[in-house]
Formats: C-alpha cells, structure tokens, sequence
C-alpha cells in the first residue's frame, strides 16, 4: 500500500509541525482547522519554521516555496479530501472528542485508508473502536516536529502488521525514527516523563526549590538539555495534565496523581508558552 495524499487534522503545535514535515518530504498534505483564523496562523507558523530552516541553510528558497504550495489549507472536517491515504489525527487531548471526530471521519474517508492519531497517551484501542480497528495505529511525534526524531508508532489490540509496516516505512521516508510500543497508558514516552514533570511541580508547590533552581537541578545535575518545568512550559500545562489524568485514571495507581498546582494553573489559563505565561513568562 502506498500513501501518496495525507491529511492532518488540527493545526495547533503539533499538527502544523506534522504537515511541514511530510510536505517538506515530497507528500500532498491537506491540514484541516476549524476556522479560517486557526487556519491561517497554522500556515504562518509553518512558514514561520521554513524561513528558519532556510536562514539556518537546512533548506533551499525552491524547497520552501514547493512545501507550501504541496499544503492544501481546508476549513471543517466535512472537507476532509475522502481520497486521502492517511488521516493523521493532532486535535485536544481528549477522548470524547477524538472518537467524535474518528466517527464522523468513518464516513467521509475511503475505506481502504489508514487512520493515525498523534494523542500523547490516550488508549490507540479505545480510540480505534470509533472506525476501522485494523487500519488504526498511533503515531506519536516528538514536539518541535521538524527537529525531533522520534516516532512512537502505537500498535493497538487489532492493529494489523499491514497498517505497522505502512507506518514504519512511511517514518523512514520523511528521515525519522519509527520505534514499536504497545498500547499502555502513556506508551513509552510520557509514561516515564510525565510524572518526572510531575514529581518538579510537586517540588515547587511544596517550595523545596524555585522553578529555576529546579530546572538548573536537572540540567546541570543530569545533563538534561531542558528543566523539567521550561518543558512543561513547552509541552504546554493542560495537554501534561490530560496525559496525567490518563496514567491515573488507566493505571488505578495513586502514585500517578496529578499535582493540585498543575490543576489550578490549568484551570487559571496559564498553560505555557501557548498562553505566554506557565512556570514562566514568554514575551
Ligand atoms: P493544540 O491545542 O496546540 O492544537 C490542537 C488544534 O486542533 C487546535 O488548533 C484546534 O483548533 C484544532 N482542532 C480541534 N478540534 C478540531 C476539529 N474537529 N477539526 C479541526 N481542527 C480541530 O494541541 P497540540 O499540542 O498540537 O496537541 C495535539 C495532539 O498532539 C494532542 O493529542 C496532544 O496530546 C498530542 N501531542 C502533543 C505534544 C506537545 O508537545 N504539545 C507532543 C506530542 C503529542
């Protein structure tokens, strides 16, 4: 099976860097918001990261232009191309409205296509109840998508080896690294970092350190390129929350409890980079 057309719903932090990195590989991408506004400032962003590849030489003028205009900017689901190989799901992170979203997709998209979903943690299986359970697979890319390399490919209970193998090399040919994980809360990914980010807000809300002071901890102390609470900032406060309540609530472990000061920053808007405050404040 060959995957030619691919369509990338929701153009948020993830789903804009998802259709730069295909169309910047050569593949017809259709990216597909729920307003005209959301649209537009999905494109600007990825223009936005092209002009920087550029600048930083890791593309050419030709390359930029041709990536954008390989990019079909579509308003509403119902438009979704039904003729698209592969549907690449980047909306909230939220079970009810991903399934709503795979259902309604069900009847729009041909029958013979693949359907992926970036979700951080939510269960590949429970979400390919909605449609089509042998063509269904996680396919979680690492944020900021045109920089990192990893793929988590999610293999749900009825994932065919067809679908994986599909996947798998379609993650080779746009230059990234596939690897398998079954489905478990969290995968492989945020099963381990999350509650690590966790663990640094608890940390700063029983004021053991300062938000700075936490992350120079880990930075200096075990070389991690970022603090935990500058990544949380990254990640964004209420997609690491959603993946809490899924460790928590899929495991049955108190130890996966979200911290209350992430809820209460969540529920205060003050999300990260997104909203230009979190731990700490973006101009
Ligand atoms: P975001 O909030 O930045 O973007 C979500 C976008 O989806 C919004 O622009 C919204 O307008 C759009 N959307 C929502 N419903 C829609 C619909 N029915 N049709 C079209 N567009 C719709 O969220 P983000 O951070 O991009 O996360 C998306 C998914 O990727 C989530 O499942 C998240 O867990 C996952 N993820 C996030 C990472 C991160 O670092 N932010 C890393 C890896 C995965």
């Amino acid at each position: 099976m060959e995957i030619n057309k691919i369509s990338v719903i929701g153009g948020g932090t993830m789903g804009n860097g998802i259709a730069h990195v295909f169309a910047l590989n050569g593949f017809q991408v259709a990216l597909v918001e729920m307003t005209e506004e959301l649209l537009n400032k999905s494109i600007k962003t990825i223009e936005g990261n092209l002009e920087r590849q550029l600048k930083k030489q890791a593309i050419d003028e030709k390359s930029k232009i041709d990536t954008i205009a390989r990019i079909l900017p579509l308003v509403g689901l119902d438009n979704t191309p039904s003729d698209s190989d592969l549907v690449i799901e980047a909306i909230f992170e939220n079970k009810q409205s991903k399934l709503q979203l795979f259902k309604k997709l069900q009847n729009i998209i041909k029958q013979d296509s693949i359907f992926a979903s970036n979700t951080s943690s939510i269960s590949i299986t429970e979400l390919a109840s909605a449609s089509r359970a042998d063509r269904f697979i996680g396919m979680h890319f690492m944020n900021p998508v045109p920089v990192m390399k990893l793929i988590e490919i999610i293999r749900g209970y009825s994932t065919s080896d067809l679908t994986f193998n599909v996947i798998k090399e379609l993650a080779l040919k746009i230059d990234k690294v596939p690897v398998e994980v079954h489905d478990y809360p969290g995968f492989i990914s945020n099963r381990i970092l999350l509650p690590m980010i966790n663990e640094a807000i608890y940390a700063l809300m029983e004021c053991v350190a300062s938000a700075e002071d936490i992350d120079t901890v880990m930075k200096l102390g075990m070389n991690h390129p970022m603090g935990p609470l500058t990544l949380a900032d990254f990640i964004g406060l209420d997609v690491c929350l959603a993946i809490m309540e899924v460790l928590y609530n899929g495991f049955n472990d108190s130890k996966y409890r979200p911290c209350p000061l992430l809820k209460k920053m969540v529920a205060a808007k003050k999300l990260g980079r997104k909203t230009g405050e979190g731990f700490f404040k973006y101009s």
